[in-house]
């Protein structure tokens, strides 16, 4: 048994937290064992980090800075959850993972290659078996968010549209790097319509899944 790895990506306001719940209920009605998690966090350690790398007052943080505590806070994720998890045969969803480091550090803080390889180190290796990048174009995105009105936006949130922007390039340049590994799901209709085409990819994968 060696378990199975889901990631979940997209960016702010793709509906993303919706669609996790959707994906675990669904998951979990095929009779998977699922380990749901989140990034930055999943583990006490990484939760810690998390809430060092999202809190709105720490305007100083420099790039690099919030590259090494996104790879530092996975690093502890993978060792803690993911891996262990995965070797004991179980499905793992995890709520964001790389994808988001290469595209919001890489591409939307212009880190570039750097942050694959620091990755690597983080990771061991370690690459999801299957990713599901909800698709929105950042406008939709940001107004979405904006008009939640309980909604605290975080320090990335804040971030100019201009950033949102290259993110959203840093997603559509993976997703045509590797179309075997991540699933690009327009995410612009109904949640009804985007969990649709969601199940489809599962069922696809799960396939296998079940045959093991
Ligand atoms: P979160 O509250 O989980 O936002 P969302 O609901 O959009 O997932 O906050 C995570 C934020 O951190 C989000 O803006 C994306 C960003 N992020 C990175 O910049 N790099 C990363 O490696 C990860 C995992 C997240």
């Amino acid at each position: 048994m060696t378990g199975y790895f889901i990631t979940v990506e997209g960016s702010d306001g793709s509906g993303k937290s919706t669609q996790l719940q959707n994906m675990i209920a669904y998951l979990q009605q095929r009779g998977l064992d699922v380990v749901v998690t989140r990034e930055p966090g999943g583990t006490p350690v990484a939760e810690a980090i998390r809430a060092l790398i999202l809190d709105p007052s720490h305007t100083a943080m420099t790039a690099e800075t919030e590259m090494l505590l996104y790879a530092a806070s996975r690093a502890q994720h993978v060792a803690e959850k993911i891996l262990p998890a995965k070797q004991a045969g179980k499905v793992v969803l995890s709520d964001r993972f790389v994808d988001s480091s290469i595209a919001y550090q890489g591409y939307g803080r212009g880190l570039g290659d750097m942050v694959a390889w620091v990755n690597d180190i983080a990771t061991g290796g370690l690459r999801p078996d299957l990713t599901i990048f909800l698709d929105v174009p950042p406008e939709i995105g940001m107004a979405r968010k904006q008009r939640e009105v309980q909604h605290q936006m975080d320090r990335l949130e804040q971030e100019e549209m201009a950033f949102h922007q290259a993110v959203y390039a840093g997603y559509l340049a993976l997703c045509k790097a590797e179309p075997e590994r991540i699933c690009r799901v327009d995410a612009t209709g109904t949640a009804e319509e985007v969990f649709e085409q969601i199940q489809k990819t599962l069922d696809a994968h799960l396939g296998f899944l079940e045959k093991r």
